[in-house]
């Protein structure tokens, strides 16, 4: 097999494409030989020592992949040696092998391809937990979307419509723009060029959206929490813009509004179970075709240095799915 190893975290230059004897699966594990693997913004932070996971050295990054299991470890139930499977294991993905441990595996149902695979579980998890479990967001609420075309944004505009939600989708260009409204989105703002708060006043006479969405943070952040709407929920997904913001907590108090904290990795490790069934109701809600990955591109593994630079320059629009 081979893999991009991460030897030391300095950053996405001292990675290596090395050739590693193909492991063995231990127990409860699976080896899976790669057909895709996405990038998430946690794949940046990672080989840079900036992630909140900070795994043993060396280590293949690549947090999520599909493909399709070649061997399988003592113990290990329902899954087949053939099967076609999508993974989340934090590390490993930007390779040709690797070894997951089984309970992580999701199998595939036909008509669900790799690419799409690869790049479904983190970014709809994270937005469907977000959005209706911490947001409780209904139908017919209003639902601000900040860097809406990156990959949880542009899952987060599909699921707030399944739900039956008007949403206002907001990023740094037109051309993301345009790639928010052709996902659904009811309205978009171009926050670099229009005024947040202005924009946010005429699209919702004045009241202003009843749950924000938020993974970019730095200097959006207040003035899109001093839009809220009365009885308001700010969800807080994470910071790719930079600063960690801070907020005056008169604001929380003059607007009745929330702010709610969204950690998606932790929700599904202890809460496995309400996890596993709102993975089944996107499974459903893919097969339906009312949610579907956006992929930017796809690029073979070789060129995993240029896809690192594609995301951290802010330039992927969805999702970036390395093949092999
Ligand atoms: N809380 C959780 O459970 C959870 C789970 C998954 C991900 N996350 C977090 O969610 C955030 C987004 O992840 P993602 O995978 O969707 O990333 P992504 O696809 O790269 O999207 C991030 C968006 O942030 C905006 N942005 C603003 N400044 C940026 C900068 N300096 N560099 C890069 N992007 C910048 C960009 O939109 P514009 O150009 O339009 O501003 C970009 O589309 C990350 O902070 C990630 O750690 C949290």
């Amino acid at each position: 097999m081979h893999a991009w190893l991460c030897e030391n975290p300095v950053g996405v230059d001292a990675l290596n494409w090395k050739e590693l004897p193909t492991p063995q699966p231990g127990a409860g594990e699976v080896l899976i030989e790669i057909q895709a693997a996405s990038l998430n913004f946690p794949d940046l932070l990672i080989v840079q020592n900036k992630y909140q996971m900070k795994p043993a050295l060396p280590f293949v990054p690549g947090s999520e992949y599909a493909g399709v299991v070649r061997a399988l470890g003592d113990g290990v139930k329902g899954l087949q040696v053939g099967q076609t499977v999508a993974c989340l294991s934090g590390t490993g993905g930007f390779g040709t092998h690797t070894l997951a441990p089984a309970k992580l595996c999701m199998p595939l149902p036909a008509g669900f391809p790799a690419v799409d695979a690869a790049a479904f579980i983190m970014t709809y998890a994270t937005s469907h937990h977000a959005l209706i479990d911490r947001g409780q967001l209904k139908a017919g609420e209003t639902v601000l979307v900040l860097g809406a075309a990156g990959g949880v944004g542009t899952a987060a505009i599909q699921i707030a419509k399944a739900v039956g939600a008007k949403v206002i989708a907001s990023a740094s260009t037109d051309e993301k723009c345009a790639l928010c409204k052709a996902q659904g989105a009811d309205a978009t703002i171009n926050y670099s060029s229009e005024n947040l708060r202005d924009a946010l006043k005429a699209l919702t006479d004045g009241k202003g959206p009843d749950v924000i969405y938020d993974p970019v943070g730095g200097d959006l952040a207040e003035p899109a929490f001093r839009s809220i709407a009365w009885r308001g929920r700010y969800l807080v997904i994470g910071f790719a813009g930079g600063p960690i913001p801070q907020l005056p907590l008169n604001l929380p108090l003059l607007k009745g509004a929330s702010i709610v904290g969204v950690f998606w990795g932790d929700f599904a490790r202890r809460e496995p179970q309400a996890n596993a069934a709102m993975m089944g109701e996107l499974a459903q809600w893919y097969a339906q075709g009312k949610v579907k990955p956006v992929i930017d591109r796809t690029m073979p593994m070789s060129e995993l240095k240029a896809a690192y630079a594609r995301m951290g320059s802010r330039a992927v629009m969805g999702k970036l799915v390395m093949v092999n």
